[in-house]
């Protein structure tokens, strides 16, 4: 599988010939300026929750490529009404796409559009299919419910976990959830993009090597093979 980071928590996940972009926040996120937003060509959609820093380019990407949207029930018919494509999942749902399968899994956070009308619950996904199985968060806190990802799903090849503390949990907090979803590799996200979570690269990276496990920190724009 192919990574590239496009800053915040939003990610390209190359697998199984298609391309998966998650929670596109570009346009206005001042450190990803450099990022050309047309050049990003998505299949899929996949939106953890309704705030803006995780959805901000989604229609105007959705709208250029095509893409379906893959996200809570709320968020995915939105896009609907919009008239992109779109896949709705629930808490503990998993559907099979043509890249494999998703399964919307639990976050502790809160969900509501830039207009302040109900946005679902958010949630995470975990992906798998014959190339590897990963996970993205979202934004959320530490939480027990973690722990049912390595029952319920094939073991993680990585996972994708907010690092930035404040509105989501901290790197700290992010070494437990590593422990509680059996990952050794996690790349970082949620991290830098406003003055609340500005964090300690070498204290992160650190909390992690001291726990025998890797936190990546990509640069914005920059690709990793896993
Ligand atoms: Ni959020
Ligand atoms: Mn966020």
């Amino acid at each position: 599988m192919k990574i590239t980071y496009y800053g915040h928590a939003c990610l390209l996940v190359e697998t199984m010939g298609k391309r998966l972009l998650f929670d596109p926040f570009i346009t206005p996120n001042e450190l990803a300026a450099k990022v050309d937003l047309d050049s990003i060509q998505a299949d899929y959609i996949l939106l953890t929750h309704a705030h803006s820093d995780h959805l901000a380019d989604a229609e105007s990407i959705g709208q250029r490529c095509g893409s379906t949207i893959i996200s809570n029930y709320e968020v995915a018919a939105h896009y609907g009404s919009k008239g992109l494509a779109y896949h709705p999942l629930n808490h503990g749902g998993k559907a099979k796409f043509d890249f494999g399968t998703a399964k919307y899994v639990n976050a502790v956070h809160s969900s509501s559009f830039p207009d302040g009308s109900y946005g679902g619950n958010p949630g995470g996904f975990v992906i798998w299919n014959e190339e590897g199985t990963f996970y993205h968060a979202g934004d959320t806190a530490l939480t027990m419910d973690m722990q049912l990802i390595p029952m319920t799903c094939p073991a993680l090849d990585f996972a994708i976990l907010p690092i930035g503390d404040n509105f989501t949990m901290g790197y700290e907090d992010a070494v437990i959830a590593a422990d509680f979803v059996k990952a050794r590799k996690v790349i970082g996200m949620h991290y830098d993009t406003f003055g609340y979570i500005k964090i300690d690269h070498a204290a992160a990276k650190k909390a992690f090597a001291d726990s025998g496990k890797e936190l990546i920190l990509l640069s914005i724009g920059e690709s990793i093979v896993l």
